[in-house]
């Protein structure tokens, strides 16, 4: 595959002569290559063929112990000022950064091949759509970029003589210097990782890890944090959410955008089965949404991925039936546990774990071994067309227009099962501290809150506070009654004895439901000091087993927990310095007087 695009062509040059590897491959995103590729990684021993007829073209890798997850650590953000990588980043100069890996690069592919990966982040024909290329030196890499977004010819003549495209260097950072040198089944530089990204110029390096975000550079590391500085610059939004359609029963359907913190159960929610009879959820993406503003004055969202990157521990029929069936045929798994048959089993797969498996270390492992067989970050990649309830529209090149955005966390105590903004800046204002708890706080302690906002802490390139400023903008340039309104949700609230007031999984459509009654004119709400807070009886509760009082607790708006959290959110909000937007201080100072009345009431 050849390209007169000048510019890419002299870079993989370039590269080429920094690394030296021993071959170079242009990716063209074929069923031949992905074959040629996994059979390549077979016989090196960095793949596992699982058995065929029981999930047929299936692969089970297993990563170096030191290789297991995005390594926040070393996560950097490279802008030419410090101040605006701001308080959440690593930062380093960016001349000083390109020195030291341009020393970590030379001649880091030797007895490898370097793979050419002309990828496309959303339909290639989408106007919100945007195109990377990739190099690496990694096949699993290559294998796991077909699934999880479009690769090859077809982005390459997108992109034309002369596209732009963000530029992604990766290495696994393991030379085979000496050609009878034997490859090992998961090439990594266990002490040496580097994952930089350089927004000025759109670019990201990264070295030494082979394993996901680190990686596939497509996902966090172009479209959350090099897309988030392009939207900034672009008016857009580049944002860690899930999307998904909701229609009731004869009715329209609506488009909802959520965002919540890693491990909060986003996958299950994007493909979750509504309880409520006749009422469907469809999925469009579970992790990243980008959203443009469309000609009728609307947000458009477009899932730039094509595959689901999930986490297999605890995901199973019961939890997420939809997400099971889209890991029958097609996919790589990475640090599950291996059955006798040859097929995959992870922690909360089944109710009944096997009587024997091999560990993701490759240790025999038995129920009474007393730990777990799968890594807890244990992985699946999954082509998104394969689950049953994706939506058709999913690869619509306008997007869907996006009638609610909401915001959640894993929240024991304080905050109501739903609470609607009344305003796109007081919604921002939730956006910015949202939460979990480290511990839970049954004792009547505030647990320790980990603020997470927009769940886009590990994942904005740029300063927080400019990153609060934007969403700011955006409601101040556009039709309010066009924008999305904003929820915060919460599935996670305990009672005093420590038990799940909320089912949760399912029965979250009756939320889902409330906030499309809502939108629709249709539910009742009580305006409380935090917002529009459901009324018993606007939640639709048929067949549910839930006890008059778990449900008050579940809507309270608890004046004085809010008010102990208060001091918290002004601790938070101090990182940000003079790039704190002054208006969500004025929100914060208002929301404190509204819960004081209250409190006092
Ligand atoms: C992810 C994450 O892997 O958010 O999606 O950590
Ligand atoms: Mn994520």
């Amino acid at each position: 595959m050849t390209t007169n695009h000048q510019r890419l062509n002299q870079w993989v040059g370039e590269i080429v002569a920094l690394c030296k590897p021993l071959n170079v491959h242009w990716c063209d995103g074929s069923a031949e290559e992905y074959r040629w590729l996994t059979r390549l990684m077979v016989d090196t021993g960095t793949l596992i063929k699982l058995n065929e007829s029981i999930r047929p073209n299936c692969f089970l890798a297993r990563s170096d112990p030191a290789d297991t997850a995005r390594v926040e650590d070393r996560t950097y953000i490279c802008s030419e000022k410090e101040s605006d990588a701001g308080p959440t980043n690593h930062w380093e100069a960016p001349g000083k950064m390109r020195a030291r890996l341009k020393e970590l690069f030379a001649g880091c592919m030797q007895g490898r091949t370097l793979y050419v990966i002309p990828y496309s982040m959303g339909p290639v024909d989408s106007p919100i759509a945007k195109i990377g290329v990739q190099i690496t030196d990694s096949p699993y890499v290559v294998c796991s970029m077909q699934i999880m977004t479009r690769v090859g010819r077809r982005v390459l003549e997108a992109l034309g003589d002369n596209g732009e495209f963000v530029r992604g260097l990766h290495s696994v950072g393991y030379p085979l210097t000496d050609p009878k040198q034997p490859d090992i089944p998961w090439p990594c530089n266990a002490t040496n990782k580097y994952i930089c990204h350089f927004p000025e110029t759109r670019e990201i390096l990264s070295y030494g890890s082979g394993y996901g975000g680190n990686a596939l550079l497509g996902k966090k590391c172009h479209a959350l944090r090099i897309a988030s500085v392009q939207a900034r610059d672009e008016g857009w939004l580049a944002e860690h959410m899930l999307i998904l359609k909701v229609t009731p029963p004869r009715g329209q359907p609506h488009y909802l955008a959520a965002a919540f913190p890693s491990a909060c159960g986003k996958t299950n929610l994007a493909m979750l089965i509504p309880t409520l009879p006749h009422w469907k959820v469809e999925v469009i993406g579970d992790d990243i949404a980008w959203m443009k503003f469309g000609p009728d004055g609307r947000l458009y969202a477009i899932n730039p991925e094509a595959g689901f990157f999930g986490v297999a521990p605890g995901t199973s029929d019961e939890t997420n039936f939809n997400a099971m069936r889209a890991l029958d045929a097609n996919c790589i798994f990475t640090n599950c546990a291996a059955t006798p048959g040859g097929d995959v089993w992870w922690d909360g797969m089944t109710r009944r774990p096997p009587a024997h498996l091999v560990d993701w270390l490759r240790r025999p492992w038995t129920p009474e071994s007393g730990r777990p067989a799968a890594h807890p970050n244990a992985r699946f990649t999954a082509p998104a067309w394969q689950c049953p309830v994706i939506a058709a529209e999913w690869q619509d090149p306008r997007g869907v227009p996006i009638s609610a955005i909401l915001f959640g966390g894993r929240r024991a105590t304080t905050v109501p099962l739903a609470c609607e903004a009344p305003s796109w800046s007081y919604g921002t204002f939730l956006g910015t501290f949202v939460s979990s708890e480290k511990t839970a706080a049954a004792t009547g302690t505030i647990g320790d809150l980990r603020f997470d906002p927009f769940a886009m802490l590990p994942f904005c390139g740029y300063h927080m506070g400019d990153y609060f400023a934007h969403w700011l903008k955006i409601g101040r340039e556009h039709d309010a009654a066009k924008l999305p309104r904003i929820y915060l949700v919460n599935w996670f609230r305990k009672s005093a004895d420590g038990r799940f007031l909320w089912p949760g999984f399912g029965d979250n459509s009756r939320v889902l439901k409330w906030i499309v009654d809502r939108i629709e004119g249709r539910a009742d709400a009580v305006d409380t000091p935090i917002g529009h807070v459901p009324t018993a009886e606007s939640l639709d509760l048929n067949g549910l087993e839930v006890t008059p009082e778990d449900l008050r607790e579940l809507l309270r708006c608890d004046a004085p927990a809010w008010l102990r959290e208060i001091p918290a959110i002004r601790k938070h909000y101090e990182k940000f310095g003079d790039r704190l937007p002054p208006e969500l201080n004025r929100e914060l100072d208002a929301l404190e007087s509204r819960l004081k009345q209250a409190a006092s009431a």
